[in-house]
This record gives C-alpha cells, sequence and structure tokens, in this order.
C-alpha cells in the first residue's frame, strides 16, 4: 500500500471508512504505528508533556518539533505525517508561520502541518496552504490556550463557545485545511459540524461520529499518567511493564545472573598470557 495522502484521506471519508490516527513523536514507536496499519500520525506538541516532562505543551519550540518529526517521518512509507505546529510559530506574522511551517516539510519531510487555529490565524493558515503544504485545523479545546482557558477543559458546551467552535471549522475548511481535529467538545456538537463540513473531521475527546478518531499514544500504551484527559482509553499498561522489567534487570545485575557467558566476548588464552608478562601480575 502507498502513502497516504490527502486525496486518500477524503475518499476514506467520502466512503464512510473511519480515518485511525495515533500522535508519535521517534522512529521506533512511529515505525510500530505505520506498520499497524493506522491512516496518520500527529507529531503533536504533547511532546513538551508526554516525553519531556514539561507541565504543559507551552514549551514545545520549533527545534525541538522539528527533531521529533523527522525521526518520525523517517519511519512511515505508509502513515501520513503530520507536524504540531508549537506555540509561537504561527501567533506572530504570515512569514513566520510560513517559514516555520515550510522548515517542517523540507528539514522533517512531514506530509502536512496543523495548526491551533483561532478566527485570527485564519490568514496565516490559507497562506500555508497556498504554499501548497496539507494543513490540518484544530477546534475545541486549545491546549496551548491553557492559560487564557484556565485548565484544559471541555470546549463548546455553552452557546457561545459552541458558536466559536462551527464557525472556526467553517473558517478553516474556506481557508483550504483538509481535515480538521475537534478536541474535547460535546458529541452532538461533532456531528452536527461532521455532517456540515465536506473534509473530515477527528476526534480526540469529540465523539464517536467524527471521520475519524485520535488518541495520545503514551495514553493508550499507559505510559504517561502525570494527567490523563477523560476522553483517553489505556489499551495496555507498557508503563507496568517497564518498571517490572528495569526491577527484574537490576536483581539479575546485584545476583551476579547478568552478564552471562553467552553475552561475554571470548578472548584467546595466548593474548591474556602476553598481557600479563607486559603489564605484571595483578
Ligand atoms: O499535541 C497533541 O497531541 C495534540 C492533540 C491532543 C490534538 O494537539
Amino acid at each position: 500500500m502507498s502513502k497516504h495522502t490527502v486525496t486518500t484521506i477524503q475518499a476514506m471519508r467520502d466512503n464512510n471508512e473511519t480515518i485511525t490516527m495515533l500522535t508519535a513523536y521517534d522512529y521506533p514507536t512511529a515505525k510500530k504505528v505505520n506498520d499497524a496499519g493506522i491512516d496518520m500520525i500527529l507529531v503533536g506538541d504533547s511532546c513538551a508533556m508526554v516525553v519531556h516532562g514539561h507541565p504543559n505543551t507551552l514549551t514545545a519550540t520549533m527545534d525541538m518539533m522539528v527533531l521529533h518529526c523527522a525521526a518520525v517521518a523517517r519511519a512511515c512509507d505508509r502513515t501520513m505525517v503530520i507536524a504540531d505546529m508549537p506555540f509561537g510559530s504561527f501567533q506572530y506574522s504570515i512569514e513566520d508561520t510560513m517559514k516555520n511551517a515550510a522548515r517542517f516539510v523540507t528539514e522533517a519531510k512531514v506530509d502536512g502541518v496543523k495548526f491551533e487555529a483561532t478566527h485570527n490565524h485564519i490568514a496565516k493558515t490559507k497562506a500555508v496552504v497556498e504554499m501548497g503544504i496539507a494543513c490540518v485545523g484544530h477546534v475545541g479545546l486549545h491546549p496551548q490556550a491553557v492559560g487564557a482557558l484556565g485548565g484544559l477543559k471541555a470546549q463548546g458546551r455553552d452557546i457561545d463557545s459552541a458558536r466559536k467552535v462551527v464557525s472556526e471549522a467553517l473558517a478553516l475548511q474556506d481557508a483550504g485545511v483538509f481535515a480538521i481535529i475537534f478536541e474535547a467538545v460535546p458529541a452532538k456538537l461533532s456531528d452536527y459540524v461532521t455532517r456540515k463540513l465536506d473534509i473530515p473531521t477527528i476526534s480526540i475527546g469529540g465523539g464517536p461520529q467524527c471521520s475519524g478518531q485520535l488518541l495520545v499514544t503514551p495514553d493508550v500504551l499507559g505510559l504517561y499518567d502525570t494527567f490523563t484527559p477523560s476522553f483517553a482509553k489505556q489499551y495496555v499498561n507498557v508503563g507496568q511493564l517497564m518498571t517490572d522489567t528495569f526491577s527484574q534487570y537490576a536483581q539479575e545485575v546485584k545476583a551476579g545472573v547478568f552478564p552471562g557467558k553467552e553475552h561475554s566476548y571470548g578472548m584467546s588464552d595466548d593474548v591474556l598470557e602476553s598481557i600479563v608478562q607486559e603489564f605484571g601480575e595483578v
């Protein structure tokens, strides 16, 4: 199967085939996600939290994101890779936004970029689309606005907030994005907007009626428990498996069980004898 593109992702939506998306931040994980047949990867700025241990996503930088994106892109021959534009990379000028989006394509070789774009950033989104870069929008909860929102809270539950979600989604579609992520919004609202739009919608806490579903991979694997949103689902506890494995290793090292003969290099006795003659007995 060849690599997913904006065309194949749109065709999935048009054929009612649900789109699958996960986050990834490194080569080995991205390879497994690719090999599992997941359609899209987001190299999210959630990286700042789940990989680098920061309390929120605001500390993700362009350099950090480009490095992680390049590792992920090298692993994917089927999955479409989307880079998340970090805080400060698209909030200033159109020119800055275009240069930062271009870095992801030229240096990291990703297939597209995503913005937490509000109405204030529609012109910048349009400018990047017009450069020929595949763009994904993001409505509902914008984790980069955690300060202004007073926390990572669901959006679109009252009339003003719901209106914002709908109008931003429509404006993003008009700006030319090929898909929109709906984060932490009521299922009824994303269902309504999904039916109103012509492009795919991808839910992360946006309910089952979106065209696709996205989860943060360390949540899926039980690798990050500092903050777990209520919409996340843990499928396996790899974190516990890692802790158990590391403690088994420590026990074996302390007991002299590891390394065994099979993990050590051999050497002829002649070489050792020569060394002893030259440097003396111990
Ligand atoms: O950074 C990220 O992982 C994201 C998703 C939560 C949508 O932006």
